[in-house]
């Protein structure tokens, strides 16, 4: 999800140096060339030995390093970075650089690069609720320096209050979304989620597995990403993201394909993330049917319409996304998919696998394109809609 972007940690010296580390190791697996800045006193907590391990790159702390390690160390990482994070950042780092000091090569990176900068302070609370560095905080974020709010709890030198390093999940999350901000906006997008029910009787119903978290994930990462999303969902426990430019609600796949159709020729992109129920019973009961009536119920059921097919019929420039849940044979299957229902590409993913499948909160999945196929390692919904999201990009922009 983070291939091809280049960030910078810089480093600093607090407690919370160690969380960094994880911080590190999560963006590497996620694809990102990750190049790690230390302050001489962040080496003083944890060796620069450890990031050089993790991120499998030479960490850099001394601006007059040899110039064949870095040309000019601060000007080529300002350059190549897509971000720089500053984890942890000390009361001292935001002073310095709410200053304007830059006598390090942490600082000057940080005056010479036009990336979006993200820290994360982490310190105890008496230093976090001291005016001098809240003035100093206040006056980065209005110039447009991006904080991470640190969490409130027990601290390493044993007060409690604000200034704990948060989870490296959610800074990771906030990378994220601070490094894909608003690359979408303007396109509109509509997602589909869930099952879809079939009523047996007015109490009774067939439907599958799905629970709309995976078309859920995608709604939420591109309404982050800035596009204008349509969520056409089936029954879900689901929370619907705020923002959403409508919220669609339907049970049975008839409902889901009529809200589809009505939407779709407004939309740049279609992504088809729900299940919709293949059959429906040929009839159904317009009472409860009572066990004592029927000894034995024949369901017999007909085919659904396919919402992909039919749209893909007419496709035009409109981007078509869809899934592929296979128990067997799944590249062939997903590439049957593909061609009969004039999909760009088809994420397939085996739901036999232990990381992959409805209830699941990650997945395992394999982008199938006409051409080529691309295999992704086990992410988290949001992180693999992320994905399908820079693949649509790639094709607005092929398109265009
Ligand atoms: C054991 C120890 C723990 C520290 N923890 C923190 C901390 O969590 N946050 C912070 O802002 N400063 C902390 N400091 C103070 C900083 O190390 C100090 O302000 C230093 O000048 C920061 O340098 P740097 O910003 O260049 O890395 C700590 C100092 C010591 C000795």
């Amino acid at each position: 999800m983070l291939t091809g972007k280049t960030i910078v940690i810089g480093v600093c010296g607090g407690i919370a140096v160690y969380k960094t580390v994880e911080v590190a190791s999560r963006l590497k697996k996620m694809g990102a060339r990750v190049k790690v800045i230390m302050t001489q006193n962040a080496a003083e907590f944890v060796s620069p030995l450890t990031f050089q391990t993790i991120t499998g790159q030479k960490v850099a702390m001394d601006m007059f390093q040899q110039p064949e390690e870095w040309n000019i160390a601060h000007i080529d990482l300002a350059e190549e970075s897509d971000l720089i994070l500053v984890a942890p950042a000390t009361y001292n780092i935001i002073g310095k650089i709410a200053s304007g000091i830059a006598d390090d090569l942490l600082t000057t990176t940080i005056a010479a690069s036009r990336a979006p900068v993200v820290f994360v302070p982490a310190m105890n609370s008496n230093m976090y609720n001291n005016p001098v560095f809240q003035s100093n905080l206040k006056s980065l974020q209005e110039l447009g320096y991006e904080f991470i709010e640190p969490e409130v709890g027990e601290l390493a030198c044993g007060t409690k209050g604000p200034g704990r390093f948060p989870h490296a999940q959610r800074v990771v999350e906030e990378v994220v979304r601070a490094l894909y901000r608003k690359d979408l906006a303007g396109m509109r997008l509509l997602v589909t989620a869930g099952p879809t029910r079939e009523e047996i009787d007015p109490v009774r119903m067939i439907t599958n597995a799905s629970t709309g978290k995976m078309g859920y994930a995608v709604a939420l990462a591109a309404l982050r990403r800035g596009a204008q999303v349509t969520l056409v969902s089936g029954p879900t426990h689901v929370e619907p993201p705020q923002g959403l430019q409508e919220f669609v609600k339907v049970e049975s796949t008839q409902e889901m394909l009529e809200e589809v159709v009505k939407r779709c020729k407004k939309q740049d992109a279609i992504i088809k993330a729900a299940a919709p129920l293949d059959y429906r019973p040929v009839q159904s009961f317009d009472q409860k049917v009572k066990k004592e009536s029927q000894k034995e119920i024949n369901l017999e059921l007909v085919r659904n319409a396919d919402i992909l097919e039919l749209i893909g019929k007419e496709k035009g420039d409109r981007i078509l996304v869809g899934f592929a849940a296979e128990t067997q044979n799944l590249i062939s299957n997903a590439k049957k998919k593909l061609a009969r229902k004039h999909l760009d590409f088809i994420v397939a993913n085996d739901i036999t696998g232990e990381e992959a499948g409805f209830e699941k909160d990650t997945n395992k999945a394999i982008l199938v394109f006409p051409e080529r196929e691309e295999k992704l390692p086990v992410l988290s919904k949001l992180e693999l809609s992320h994905r399908i999201l820079d693949e649509i990009q790639k094709l607005r922009r092929e398109i265009k």
